[in-house]
């Protein structure tokens, strides 16, 4: 299968993705981890996008049409792709259809992660992942069990996103508002969205997401 998960920074695409990557098989193409790790090896790509993800706001779409067209390249066919963050404007949407195309696949599902604007923020400011492996945590809604080491690898350094401050995380909420909610219209048309509420616990949004990939 090929799926969007759709929702507004901080809804839990990153956390579903991961566990559905866990349970299926599937790979999670995030185009924000992609566009992370090009900052941090300072890329030509990575040093284009830093000061504008720092602003929270959004990087060109050819630059993140490119990075997914490279990565459904380099993926087997059989694989089913998670689409996380990814398409996030009219001209992305256009762009996915033309590269699922182009690789010989179809858009089966558009999962919105439906939540509470208000409360995201807190969801947002309260991220850290693990250094070594990225495995995503939240001070109070989803700390490691043991204090201070990795549930994955174990490992005892975490980090913070530079653009998870709350000034930013205002300039991301109001990208989504006025670029990637509007593309939600065009997937309805097609039959293929399905809504879940992001504001249920992590495991119960996990659950109904399974029920709807059936
Ligand atoms: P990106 O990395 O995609 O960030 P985002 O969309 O703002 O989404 P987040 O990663 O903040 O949130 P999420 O929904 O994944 O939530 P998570 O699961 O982590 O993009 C960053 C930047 O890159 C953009 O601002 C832009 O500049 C650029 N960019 C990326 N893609 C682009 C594109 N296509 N076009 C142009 N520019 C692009 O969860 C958040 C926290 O909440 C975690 O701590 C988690 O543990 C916790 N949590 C999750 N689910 C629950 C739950 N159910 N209950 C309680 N806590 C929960």
């Amino acid at each position: 299968m090929n799926i969007i998960l759709l929702g507004p920074p901080g809804a839990g695409k990153g956390t579903q993705s991961a566990g559905l990557v866990e349970r299926h098989g599937m790979k999670q193409l995030s185009t924000g981890d992609m566009l992370r790790a090009a900052v941090k090896a300072q890329s030509p790509v990575g040093l284009r996008a830093k000061e504008v993800m720092d602003r929270g706001e959004l990087v060109s779409d050819e630059i993140v049409s490119d990075l997914i067209d490279a990565n459904l390249t380099a993926m087997e066919p059989e694989t089913g792709a998670i689409f996380d963050g990814y398409p996030r404007t009219a001209a992305q949407a256009d762009d996915l259809d033309a590269l699922l195309a182009k690789h010989g696949r179809s858009l089966d599902c558009v999962i919105e992660l439906e939540v509470n604007v208000d409360a995201l923020v807190e969801r947002i400011t309260g991220r850290f992942s693990c250094a070594k492996c990225g495995a995503l945590y939240h001070d109070t809604a989803n700390p490691p069990q043991k204090e201070g080491v990795c549930d994955v690898c174990g490992s005892t350094e975490f980090k913070r996103r530079p653009d998870d401050n709350e000034e930013t995380v205002r300039t991301r909420m109001d990208e989504y508002r006025a670029k990637t909610a509007p593309i939600l219209p065009g997937y309805e048309k097609r039959g293929i969205v399905s809504r879940v509420d992001g504001m249920a616990g992590i495991e119960e949004v996990a659950r109904a997401i399974d029920g709807i990939l059936g």
